[in-house]
Protein backbone atom coordinates (compact mmCIF):
# COMPACT_ATOMS: atom_id res chain seq x y z
CA UNK A 1 0.00 0.00 0.00
CA UNK A 2 1.80 3.10 -0.99
CA UNK A 3 0.37 5.64 1.93
CA UNK A 4 1.67 9.24 3.52
CA UNK A 5 1.19 7.26 6.84
CA UNK A 6 4.15 6.71 7.74
CA UNK A 7 4.01 6.96 11.55
CA UNK A 8 1.30 6.05 13.66
CA UNK A 9 0.74 6.58 17.58
CA UNK A 10 -1.60 4.20 19.63
CA UNK A 11 -2.52 4.56 23.14
CA UNK A 12 -5.20 3.17 25.71
CA UNK A 13 -7.76 5.72 27.68
CA UNK A 14 -10.73 5.46 30.24
CA UNK A 15 -11.43 2.67 32.34
CA UNK A 16 -9.10 -0.36 31.39
CA UNK A 17 -10.96 -3.48 29.72
CA UNK A 18 -9.23 -7.02 29.42
CA UNK A 19 -8.21 -7.45 25.87
CA UNK A 20 -6.60 -3.95 25.60
CA UNK A 21 -2.99 -5.55 25.94
CA UNK A 22 -4.36 -7.79 23.11
CA UNK A 23 -5.71 -4.92 21.25
CA UNK A 24 -1.90 -2.56 21.33
CA UNK A 25 0.12 -5.80 20.15
CA UNK A 26 -1.84 -6.41 17.34
CA UNK A 27 -1.96 -2.63 16.36
CA UNK A 28 1.70 -2.96 16.90
CA UNK A 29 2.70 -5.45 15.12
CA UNK A 30 0.07 -4.64 11.65
CA UNK A 31 1.33 -1.63 11.92
CA UNK A 32 5.22 -3.27 11.58
CA UNK A 33 4.01 -5.58 8.82
CA UNK A 34 2.63 -2.84 6.94
CA UNK A 35 6.42 -0.96 7.59
CA UNK A 36 4.94 1.90 9.54
CA UNK A 37 6.78 3.10 11.95
CA UNK A 38 4.47 2.64 15.73
CA UNK A 39 4.74 5.27 18.67
CA UNK A 40 3.25 3.67 22.22
CA UNK A 41 1.48 7.21 24.09
CA UNK A 42 1.69 6.42 28.09
CA UNK A 43 -1.70 6.93 29.94
CA UNK A 44 -3.95 8.01 27.03
CA UNK A 45 -4.79 11.81 25.94
CA UNK A 46 -2.26 12.43 29.37
CA UNK A 47 1.00 11.34 27.86
CA UNK A 48 -0.23 12.98 25.10
CA UNK A 49 -0.27 16.25 26.70
CA UNK A 50 2.55 15.91 28.78
CA UNK A 51 4.73 14.58 25.51
CA UNK A 52 4.56 10.95 27.04
CA UNK A 53 5.86 9.16 23.65
CA UNK A 54 7.75 5.74 23.37
CA UNK A 55 8.53 3.69 20.38
CA UNK A 56 7.46 0.33 19.95
CA UNK A 57 8.64 -2.71 18.43
CA UNK A 58 7.65 -6.14 17.62
CA UNK A 59 9.55 -7.73 21.14
CA UNK A 60 7.73 -4.53 22.58
CA UNK A 61 4.58 -6.17 22.40
CA UNK A 62 5.74 -9.89 23.38
CA UNK A 63 3.97 -11.74 26.07
CA UNK A 64 1.40 -8.98 26.78
CA UNK A 65 -1.44 -11.17 24.39
CA UNK A 66 -2.88 -13.00 27.61
CA UNK A 67 -2.20 -10.43 29.84
CA UNK A 68 -5.35 -7.88 31.65
CA UNK A 69 -4.94 -4.25 32.45
CA UNK A 70 -2.82 -2.11 29.70
CA UNK A 71 0.99 -2.07 29.28
CA UNK A 72 0.62 1.23 28.20
CA UNK A 73 -1.61 2.58 31.50
CA UNK A 74 -4.63 4.34 31.00
CA UNK A 75 -6.81 7.71 32.44
CA UNK A 76 -9.32 9.46 32.63
CA UNK A 77 -8.19 12.97 31.09
CA UNK A 78 -9.79 15.97 32.29
CA UNK A 79 -7.17 18.16 30.62
CA UNK A 80 -7.94 17.29 27.47
CA UNK A 81 -11.97 18.16 27.67
CA UNK A 82 -10.04 21.68 27.04
CA UNK A 83 -9.24 23.51 23.75
CA UNK A 84 -5.94 24.29 25.33
CA UNK A 85 -5.20 20.79 26.45
CA UNK A 86 -6.43 19.91 23.22
CA UNK A 87 -3.94 22.82 21.88
CA UNK A 88 -0.53 21.36 23.55
CA UNK A 89 -1.59 17.30 22.77
CA UNK A 90 -1.40 18.42 19.02
CA UNK A 91 2.18 20.28 19.22
CA UNK A 92 3.20 16.71 20.50
CA UNK A 93 1.64 15.01 17.75
CA UNK A 94 3.50 17.18 15.66
CA UNK A 95 6.68 17.25 17.60
CA UNK A 96 6.75 13.47 17.10
CA UNK A 97 5.88 13.50 13.71
CA UNK A 98 2.69 11.66 13.87
CA UNK A 99 0.40 11.02 10.93
CA UNK A 100 -2.86 9.52 12.43
CA UNK A 101 -3.79 7.86 15.80
CA UNK A 102 -5.37 4.87 17.06
CA UNK A 103 -7.72 5.29 20.19
CA UNK A 104 -8.02 2.19 21.64
CA UNK A 105 -11.10 2.95 24.66
CA UNK A 106 -14.93 3.51 25.23
CA UNK A 107 -17.25 6.47 24.45
CA UNK A 108 -15.10 9.38 26.52
CA UNK A 109 -11.96 7.92 24.84
CA UNK A 110 -13.83 8.72 21.03
CA UNK A 111 -15.63 12.14 22.37
CA UNK A 112 -11.92 13.27 22.68
CA UNK A 113 -11.29 11.47 19.21
CA UNK A 114 -13.67 13.25 17.11
CA UNK A 115 -13.26 16.75 18.92
CA UNK A 116 -8.93 15.86 18.28
CA UNK A 117 -10.27 15.30 14.57
CA UNK A 118 -12.60 17.80 14.12
CA UNK A 119 -10.40 20.26 15.17
CA UNK A 120 -6.95 19.74 13.43
CA UNK A 121 -7.64 17.01 11.35
CA UNK A 122 -5.45 14.30 12.44
CA UNK A 123 -6.48 10.50 10.69
CA UNK A 124 -7.65 8.81 14.01
CA UNK A 125 -9.94 5.28 13.85
CA UNK A 126 -11.06 4.35 17.46
CA UNK A 127 -10.67 0.48 18.35
CA UNK A 128 -13.85 -0.08 21.15
CA UNK A 129 -12.60 -1.85 24.68
CA UNK A 130 -14.88 -1.31 27.13
CA UNK A 131 -16.13 -3.79 29.42
CA UNK A 132 -19.53 -2.02 29.49
CA UNK A 133 -20.33 -2.78 25.82
CA UNK A 134 -22.21 0.45 25.37
CA UNK A 135 -21.39 1.20 21.85
CA UNK A 136 -23.38 0.93 18.71
CA UNK A 137 -21.53 -0.22 15.34
CA UNK A 138 -20.03 -3.50 17.28
CA UNK A 139 -22.21 -6.34 18.58
CA UNK A 140 -19.26 -6.76 21.62
CA UNK A 141 -16.80 -4.55 23.36
CA UNK A 142 -13.32 -5.67 23.47
CA UNK A 143 -13.23 -6.87 27.59
CA UNK A 144 -17.36 -7.35 27.78
CA UNK A 145 -17.39 -11.06 27.34
CA UNK A 146 -14.34 -11.54 29.73
CA UNK A 147 -15.81 -9.15 32.34
CA UNK A 148 -18.83 -10.61 32.30
CA UNK A 149 -17.14 -14.34 32.61
CA UNK A 150 -15.61 -12.98 35.88
CA UNK A 151 -19.03 -11.72 37.08
CA UNK A 152 -20.34 -15.29 36.50
CA UNK A 153 -17.61 -17.22 38.17
CA UNK A 154 -18.05 -14.89 41.49
CA UNK A 155 -21.85 -15.37 40.71
CA UNK A 156 -21.71 -19.34 41.23
CA UNK A 157 -19.23 -19.25 44.52
CA UNK A 158 -21.80 -16.63 45.87
CA UNK A 159 -24.91 -19.74 45.19
CA UNK A 160 -22.98 -21.87 47.27
CA UNK A 161 -23.03 -20.36 50.14
CA UNK A 162 -26.29 -18.40 49.45
CA UNK A 163 -28.33 -22.21 49.29
CA UNK A 164 -26.15 -23.28 52.12
CA UNK A 165 -27.89 -20.92 54.41
CA UNK A 166 -30.95 -20.23 52.44
CA UNK A 167 -30.27 -16.46 51.82
CA UNK A 168 -31.31 -14.15 49.27
CA UNK A 169 -27.91 -12.22 47.88
CA UNK A 170 -27.89 -8.66 45.94
CA UNK A 171 -25.19 -8.87 43.30
CA UNK A 172 -23.77 -5.31 42.13
CA UNK A 173 -22.19 -5.84 38.56
CA UNK A 174 -20.44 -3.18 36.78
CA UNK A 175 -22.05 -1.03 33.69
CA UNK A 176 -22.78 2.15 34.67
CA UNK A 177 -24.95 3.52 32.18
CA UNK A 178 -25.79 -0.19 30.42
CA UNK A 179 -27.13 -3.12 31.92
CA UNK A 180 -25.22 -5.97 29.41
CA UNK A 181 -22.93 -7.61 31.89
CA UNK A 182 -26.04 -7.69 34.13
CA UNK A 183 -28.24 -9.41 31.77
CA UNK A 184 -25.46 -11.55 30.61
CA UNK A 185 -24.40 -12.75 34.06
CA UNK A 186 -27.49 -12.55 35.29
CA UNK A 187 -28.83 -15.49 32.80
CA UNK A 188 -25.76 -17.24 33.16
CA UNK A 189 -25.87 -17.23 36.95
CA UNK A 190 -29.15 -18.22 36.94
CA UNK A 191 -30.63 -15.31 38.84
CA UNK A 192 -34.10 -14.58 40.26
CA UNK A 193 -33.97 -10.81 38.87
CA UNK A 194 -31.70 -8.66 36.89
CA UNK A 195 -31.98 -5.11 37.66
CA UNK A 196 -30.88 -3.06 34.97
CA UNK A 197 -30.74 1.09 34.23
CA UNK A 198 -32.73 0.58 30.81
CA UNK A 199 -35.89 -0.86 32.63
CA UNK A 200 -37.71 0.67 35.78
CA UNK A 201 -38.57 -2.37 38.04
CA UNK A 202 -39.75 -1.46 41.13
CA UNK A 203 -39.14 -2.77 44.79
CA UNK A 204 -42.90 -3.96 44.87
CA UNK A 205 -42.24 -5.66 41.58
CA UNK A 206 -39.23 -7.49 42.41
CA UNK A 207 -40.91 -8.26 46.24
CA UNK A 208 -43.99 -10.11 44.29
CA UNK A 209 -41.00 -12.17 41.92
CA UNK A 210 -39.36 -13.03 45.06
CA UNK A 211 -42.56 -14.02 47.10
CA UNK A 212 -43.78 -16.07 43.76
CA UNK A 213 -41.00 -18.15 43.63
CA UNK A 214 -40.61 -18.50 47.52
CA UNK A 215 -44.01 -20.29 46.90
CA UNK A 216 -42.55 -22.46 44.43
CA UNK A 217 -39.99 -23.72 47.33
CA UNK A 218 -36.96 -22.25 46.19
CA UNK A 219 -35.01 -21.17 49.34
CA UNK A 220 -32.12 -19.23 48.35
CA UNK A 221 -31.79 -16.83 45.63
CA UNK A 222 -29.38 -14.08 43.62
CA UNK A 223 -30.20 -10.80 42.53
CA UNK A 224 -28.20 -8.99 39.72
CA UNK A 225 -27.87 -5.51 40.03
CA UNK A 226 -26.09 -2.91 37.37
CA UNK A 227 -24.95 -0.30 39.27
CA UNK A 228 -26.96 2.31 37.65
CA UNK A 229 -29.98 0.57 38.26
CA UNK A 230 -32.70 3.34 38.82
CA UNK A 231 -33.67 1.62 42.04
CA UNK A 232 -29.93 2.44 43.31
CA UNK A 233 -27.42 0.63 43.74
CA UNK A 234 -27.51 -3.68 45.32
CA UNK A 235 -27.35 -1.82 48.80
CA UNK A 236 -30.07 0.16 48.59
CA UNK A 237 -31.59 -2.08 47.20
CA UNK A 238 -31.25 -4.75 49.56
CA UNK A 239 -31.96 -2.00 52.34
CA UNK A 240 -35.97 -1.83 50.34
CA UNK A 241 -36.72 -4.91 50.17
CA UNK A 242 -35.36 -5.72 53.41
CA UNK A 243 -37.97 -3.04 54.88
CA UNK A 244 -41.06 -4.32 52.99
CA UNK A 245 -40.74 -8.16 53.59
CA UNK A 246 -38.13 -9.21 56.27
CA UNK A 247 -38.87 -12.86 55.79
CA UNK A 248 -35.45 -12.56 53.57
CA UNK A 249 -31.98 -12.98 55.10
CA UNK A 250 -30.25 -10.63 52.78
CA UNK A 251 -26.64 -9.94 52.14
CA UNK A 252 -24.83 -8.00 49.39
CA UNK A 253 -21.75 -8.16 47.31
CA UNK A 254 -20.59 -5.37 44.87
CA UNK A 255 -18.36 -7.51 42.52
CA UNK A 256 -16.65 -3.71 41.71
CA UNK A 257 -12.73 -3.76 39.83
CA UNK A 258 -12.85 -7.35 39.82
CA UNK A 259 -14.53 -7.04 36.58
CA UNK A 260 -11.88 -5.33 35.03
CA UNK A 261 -9.15 -7.34 35.49
CA UNK A 262 -7.61 -10.64 34.79
CA UNK A 263 -6.82 -12.07 31.83
CA UNK A 264 -8.53 -12.03 28.22
CA UNK A 265 -11.20 -14.88 27.14
CA UNK A 266 -10.20 -16.05 23.82
CA UNK A 267 -13.24 -14.37 22.13
CA UNK A 268 -11.64 -10.97 23.66
CA UNK A 269 -8.30 -11.94 22.16
CA UNK A 270 -9.94 -12.74 18.88
CA UNK A 271 -12.15 -9.69 19.00
CA UNK A 272 -9.00 -7.12 20.18
CA UNK A 273 -6.61 -9.22 17.55
CA UNK A 274 -9.04 -8.33 14.56
CA UNK A 275 -10.04 -4.95 15.65
CA UNK A 276 -6.29 -4.27 15.92
CA UNK A 277 -4.98 -5.11 12.67
CA UNK A 278 -8.35 -3.64 11.26
CA UNK A 279 -7.40 0.12 12.67
CA UNK A 280 -3.82 -0.10 11.41
CA UNK A 281 -5.59 -1.38 7.69
CA UNK A 282 -8.26 1.30 7.95
CA UNK A 283 -5.92 3.86 8.45
CA UNK A 284 -3.97 3.16 5.79
CA UNK A 285 -7.15 2.77 2.86
CA UNK A 286 -7.60 6.04 3.97
CA UNK A 287 -10.42 5.59 6.85
CA UNK A 288 -10.81 7.98 9.98
CA UNK A 289 -12.57 9.64 12.69
CA UNK A 290 -14.61 6.30 12.91
CA UNK A 291 -14.41 2.93 14.94
CA UNK A 292 -13.31 -0.49 14.23
CA UNK A 293 -16.40 -2.42 14.87
CA UNK A 294 -17.18 -6.18 14.13
CA UNK A 295 -20.71 -6.43 13.41
CA UNK A 296 -21.85 -10.55 12.33
CA UNK A 297 -18.65 -11.09 12.51
CA UNK A 298 -17.47 -8.84 10.40
CA UNK A 299 -15.11 -5.65 10.73
CA UNK A 300 -17.86 -2.43 10.28
CA UNK A 301 -16.41 0.95 10.27
CA UNK A 302 -18.78 3.70 11.75
CA UNK A 303 -18.27 7.06 12.25
CA UNK A 304 -17.10 7.99 15.96
CA UNK A 305 -19.90 10.04 16.81
CA UNK A 306 -22.63 7.45 15.71
CA UNK A 307 -20.99 4.88 17.75
CA UNK A 308 -21.15 7.37 21.14
CA UNK A 309 -24.42 8.67 20.64
CA UNK A 310 -26.75 5.97 19.42
CA UNK A 311 -25.22 3.50 22.15
CA UNK A 312 -25.96 0.00 21.90
CA UNK A 313 -29.25 -1.36 23.13
CA UNK A 314 -29.94 -4.03 25.45
CA UNK A 315 -31.23 -7.35 24.19
CA UNK A 316 -34.48 -7.15 24.42
CA UNK A 317 -34.72 -10.81 23.43
CA UNK A 318 -32.26 -12.09 26.14
CA UNK A 319 -34.29 -10.04 29.23
CA UNK A 320 -37.08 -12.18 27.60
CA UNK A 321 -35.19 -15.54 28.31
CA UNK A 322 -33.64 -13.79 31.63
CA UNK A 323 -37.45 -12.99 32.89
CA UNK A 324 -38.45 -16.63 31.62
CA UNK A 325 -36.28 -18.87 33.72
CA UNK A 326 -36.13 -16.89 36.97
CA UNK A 327 -39.35 -18.27 37.72
O1 LIG B 1 -16.66 2.31 31.90
C1 LIG B 1 -16.16 1.17 32.48
C2 LIG B 1 -16.42 1.17 33.96
O2 LIG B 1 -15.84 0.02 34.51
C3 LIG B 1 -17.90 1.29 34.39
O3 LIG B 1 -18.59 0.08 34.32
C4 LIG B 1 -17.75 1.82 35.79
O4 LIG B 1 -18.89 2.50 36.19
C5 LIG B 1 -16.59 2.74 35.67
O5 LIG B 1 -15.82 2.28 34.58
C6 LIG B 1 -15.72 2.83 36.91
O6 LIG B 1 -14.75 3.80 36.69
P1 LIG B 1 -13.47 4.03 37.60
O7 LIG B 1 -12.55 2.88 37.41
O8 LIG B 1 -12.91 5.31 37.11
O9 LIG B 1 -13.98 4.09 39.00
Amino acid sequence: MDNKIKRIAVFTSGGDAPGMNAALRAVVRAGIFYDLEVMGIMKGYDGMIKNKFTKLKVRSVSNILQRGGTFLKSARCIEFTTSEGREKAYKNLVKNKIDAIVAIGGDGTFTGAHIFHEEYGIPVIGVPATIDNDLSGTDHTIGFDTATNTAVECIDKIKDTASSHDRLFFIEVMGRDSGFIAINSGISGGAIAIVIPEEDMSVDRLIQRLEKSGKRNKSSSVVIVAEGGKSGGAFQLAEEVKKKFDYFDTRVTILGHLQRGGSPTSFDRVLASRMGVAAVEGLLAGESDCMAGMVRNKIKFTPLEKAIKQKNTIDAEAFRVAKILSI
